[in-house]
């Protein structure tokens, strides 16, 4: 008996989290980085994947960098931002979107999520702006844009740039306009599980002509561009390899697909999650999402405890999953900057995260979907 259960565990295939798929032309451009010897950061295939990927945005612009975090560091240096400026960030958000404001030094102001699509809350955002605030960073969370008509109209009454983080929404948009289009500068992330991927990675887009030399001149050590060696500024090296924008543009070629077959999963996951008290992602009217990772609140009343073990009962059936972020400001290094944030205090502590990429089949989601049920339902488990 006890044979046939391990038999049959091993037979039983591990569904991670996630998985990019690089089965597109990412082995024939890296190849031709490799034989014609442009392997580092000057080669075609960056300066393609800039292009490209700007355009996909509508945007003129687009400056590559080495990850996610270094296109938010790099956007807010650009704006000269420096200690004693603050900038309004979304608690509920990876640590990066903070992290990019306390490296120059300047304050993170920790807003609330809205109780229905999780994002920053624009009706709290006039009483959080100061004579201080230099910018304000919204994040479009697990592929959800912000409620970003309220956001503009709010930020150009006071002028204050908008960096829109833009890390898990590549192809989203709002009112028709993709994400990364309506602030000064947005930023993406191609790490391993983002939409579309160059293994690590990152870009900024922007219609800013200025603020594209500046990125560039920062990103590439601040070094004359006329004069080498002679350094204007103290820069930094975040510039991407050939070899990742090969990645990239490979990716981008399949974007649509990628969307698609994602938008699928959501539907595949609401449809068999239905009906169960758990509160599941959908659009507005204004927002169409991509799905970057299916992320559901469980049951209200749902301590965080027991979601840290269905976590761990989907891990012992070979299903990776996650709790969605902890509040930034609950964690050590930014506790200093803590305020009240109860939405996102509430929704962390229900939120799950489930396997969601590209080659996710049907059985999956059913194997997936049949072991949240029964633990709802308190089978015996
Ligand atoms: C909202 C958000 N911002 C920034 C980042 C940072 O991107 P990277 O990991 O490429 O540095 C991430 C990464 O997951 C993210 O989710």
């Amino acid at each position: 008996m006890m044979e046939s259960v391990a038999s049959h565990m091993k037979k039983t295939r591990f569904i991670p989290i996630s998985s990019p798929d690089v089965s597109g032309n990412e082995k024939k451009y890296l190849n031709e980085c490799i034989d014609s010897g442009w392997v580092s950061s000057i080669g075609k295939f960056v300066h393609r994947f800039e292009q490209e990927f700007a355009a996909y945005c509508g945007q003129p612009f687009g400056v590559t960098v080495n990850s996610g975090t270094a296109a938010l560091h790099l956007a807010l240096r650009a704006l000269d931002l420096r200690p004693g400026d603050e900038v309004i960030v979304p608690a509920l958000t990876f640590a990066s979107t903070a992290n990019a404001v306390m490296y120059q030094g300047a304050k993170p102001v920790f807003i609330d999520s809205e109780k229905d699509n999780w994002n920053i809350d624009p009706q709290q955002l006039s009483d959080l702006i100061s004579s201080r605030t230099r910018a304000i960073i919204p994040v479009h969370l697990y592929g959800l844009p912000c409620e970003m008509g309220q956001i503009i109209s709010i930020t150009e009454a006071h002028q204050i740039p908008v960096i829109e983080d833009c890390a898990e929404a590549h192809g989203a948009t709002y009112r028709g306009k993709p994400v990364g289009s309506f602030g000064l500068i947005g930023c993406f992330s191609f790490y391993g599980n983002k939409i579309i991927t160059t293994g690590e990675g990152g870009m900024c887009v922007t219609a800013d002509a200025l603020l594209n030399e500046q990125m560039r001149f920062l990103r590439d050590h601040g070094m004359n561009k006329q004069r080498r060696y002679w350094h204007e500024e103290v820069g930094f090296n975040y510039r991407m390899t050939n070899l990742q924008a090969a990645v990239g543009c490979a990716q981008l070629e399949r974007i649509d697909a990628f969307i698609e077959k994602r938008r699928w999963i959501k539907e595949q996951y609401n449809t068999r999650l239905g009906g169960l008290g758990c509160i599941l992602p959908d659009d507005s009217p204004s927002a169409r999402g991509v799905l970057w990772l299916y992320t559901l609140l469980l049951p209200q009343g749902t301590k965080a405890e027991q979601r840290d073990q269905l976590v761990e009962y989907l891990a012992k059936h070979q299903i990776e999953s996650r709790p969605i972020f902890y509040p930034v400001p609950d964690m050590p290094p930014y506790k200093k900057f803590a305020r009240p944030v109860p939405n996102a205090a509430s929704i962390s502590e229900r939120g799950i995260s489930l396997p969601s990429f590209y080659t996710l089949t049907e059985d999956d989601i059913e194997r997936i979907t049949e072991y949240i049920c029964k633990w709802l339902r308190r089978e015996s488990l």
